[in-house]
């Protein structure tokens, strides 16, 4: 099976440039002006187009248990509605329940996984802590490529890890070069606050802002952000959605430490006023953590982008319908967390960002592609337009216009936060591994197509930061020798 992409400019990280670009056996073989057609290639004209790395999205819970239910989106349409937006490789999360032994979670999501359609990968969350977590750990980083471990800071009385278990498992991601990540929300405060809602009759979803305030976030991300400095260790922030703890990640990046933010596609274009909606269903459908902001936040999340302060661009791509809502009807803390979006990030940023000018078209693939493979260092392999890379490619029209809607999206789920919006930008042509997987608007995906991407362990970061330990090092002073005199 080979592909010839035809004529369209080539725009990666760095440059942008017209060329051809050859894929065979799943991967890019050749790049350049006008290439032959080899015989039997399938042809694709990108004439007036650009060709990029497939989006990677860094952030997703296919079929994910969770609050009492399952997520509706499983890893086979989740993987295929990815394709149709553009992205070509998910990295999902093993979240083991408190107690239950990392090595089965892991598997248990393997075999979930299998059914995908496109490649993933997988962090592994650390919501409880023993022996058998620190050596479970060590397994999955040195012979599964898990190159990143998630701390909850929030989910009091669930996945919530305390201090405690987040200093053993950051100083345990060190020596094993993973990076450790976090949902950064305070959540002792969170649930403190929850209960003052209720107390005070506050039962519906405009509870859930209330009692998730950017402070809680700040706070969160700033004891992490702290906490591996002490460590000495790299640190990826999760769902950046407010000022403060975009300020934290600010700050401890101008003091040199190696932090990294990714941010939702929902928190730069959607604000907190959806939770006051008088119709239940569609303020609950809004419910995610941490919560959609007010308009203030939003504008400084597009400069943290614009900075280079944040450097990834996710969803969190985690359904609930109806239905399972309305397991919060009576009280907004049993609404299932999560909002979709996999399949609509990479026309959104591009209308909301590149369109707008806020973003060139290289910064657009830096964001939605190539920095999380080198922050997962999955990089060239994934994220590049360069010969051997994997053939992971989206040829997007910046004409092609798309209304998003819940009723024609591919997503599987009854809702959409961005129902209505009209982009301009968006995919022509998916390629999944040198195959074609979405065109004139139809998915040509097979199920158990999609590879499991090991990552390997010590990113570039973390030389550079062994170095820095040599460095600083604690000092002893010997005062046997003063004595002795
Ligand atoms: O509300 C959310 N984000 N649900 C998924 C779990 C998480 O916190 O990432
Ligand atoms: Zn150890
Ligand atoms: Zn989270
Ligand atoms: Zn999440």
């Amino acid at each position: 099976m080979s592909t010839l992409i035809r004529g369209g400019t080539v725009v990666t990280s760095e440059m942008t440039y017209r060329a051809d670009v050859y894929c065979e056996d799943g991967l890019i073989k050749a790049i350049g002006k006008d290439l032959e057609v080899p015989s039997g290639a399938e042809v694709v004209d990108a004439g007036g187009q650009y060709v990029m790395p497939g989006g990677i999205d860094p952030h997703t819970h296919m079929q994910l248990p969770f609050m009492g239910t399952v997520a509706s989106e499983d890893f086979e349409t989740g993987t295929a509605a990815a394709a149709a937006g553009g992205t070509t490789q998910i990295i999902d999360f093993v979240i083991p329940d408190p107690e239950e032994p990392l090595m089965e979670a892991y598997q248990k999501w393997r075999g979930w996984a299998e059914k995908s359609v496109a490649d993933y990968s997988f962090h592994v969350a650390v919501t409880w802590w023993d022996d058998t977590v620190h050596r479970d750990m060590g397994i999955l980083a040195e012979q599964e490529g898990i190159n990143s471990f998630k701390h909850f800071m929030a989910y009091k009385n669930a996945i919530m890890v305390s201090d405690e278990m987040m200093i053993a498992s950051f100083s345990r991601c060190r020596e094993l070069g993973a990076m450790a990540t976090v949902h950064a929300e305070n959540g002792e405060m969170v649930y403190h606050l929850q209960q003052e809602m209720l107390k005070k009759g506050i039962t519906g979803p405009e509870g859930h802002p209330q009692s998730r305030p950017p402070e809680v976030e700040g706070e969160a991300a700033n004891r992490a952000i702290r906490t591996a400095q002490v460590l000495q260790t790299p640190i990826y922030v999760v769902h950046v959605s407010c000022k403060e703890s975009l300020e934290a990640i600010t700050r401890a990046r101008q003091e040199g430490q190696r932090v990294f933010g990714e941010c939702l596609a929902g928190h730069l274009l959607i604000d907190d006023s959806v939770y006051y909606n008088d119709d239940f269903e569609f303020a609950a459908a809004h419910v995610m953590s941490p919560p959609f902001r007010p308009k203030d936040h939003q504008r400084a999340l597009w400069r943290g982008l614009q900075s280079g302060n944040l450097q990834t661009t996710a969803t969190d791509h985690c359904c609930f319908c109806a239905p399972q809502k309305a397991a919060g009807r009576d009280d907004f803390t049993l609404i299932p967390n999560g909002t979709s979006g996999v399949e609509d990030r990479m026309s959104v940023l591009w209308h909301h960002g590149v369109n707008t000018g806020k973003l060139t078209i290289n910064e657009f693939v830096k964001i939605t592609s190539t920095n999380a493979a080198q922050i997962f260092n999955i990089h060239p392999r994934k994220g590049s337009i360069t010969i051997g890379a994997d053939a992971d490619i989206v040829v997007w029209d910046p004409e092609k216009t798309r209304t998003i809607s819940a009723k024609t999206h591919f997503q599987n789920v009854d809702f959409n936060i961005f129902e209505n919006m009209e982009t301009r930008g968006n995919p022509s042509h998916t390629i999944s591994q040198g195959n074609v997987v979405f065109k004139d608007g139809q998915l040509n995906v097979v199920k158990g197509a999609g590879r499991y991407i090991k990552r390997p362990t010590f990113n570039t970061h973390f030389a550079a930061l062994e170095k820095r330990r040599a460095e600083t090092a604690p000092r002893k002073v010997n005062r046997a020798a003063q004595a002795a005199e």
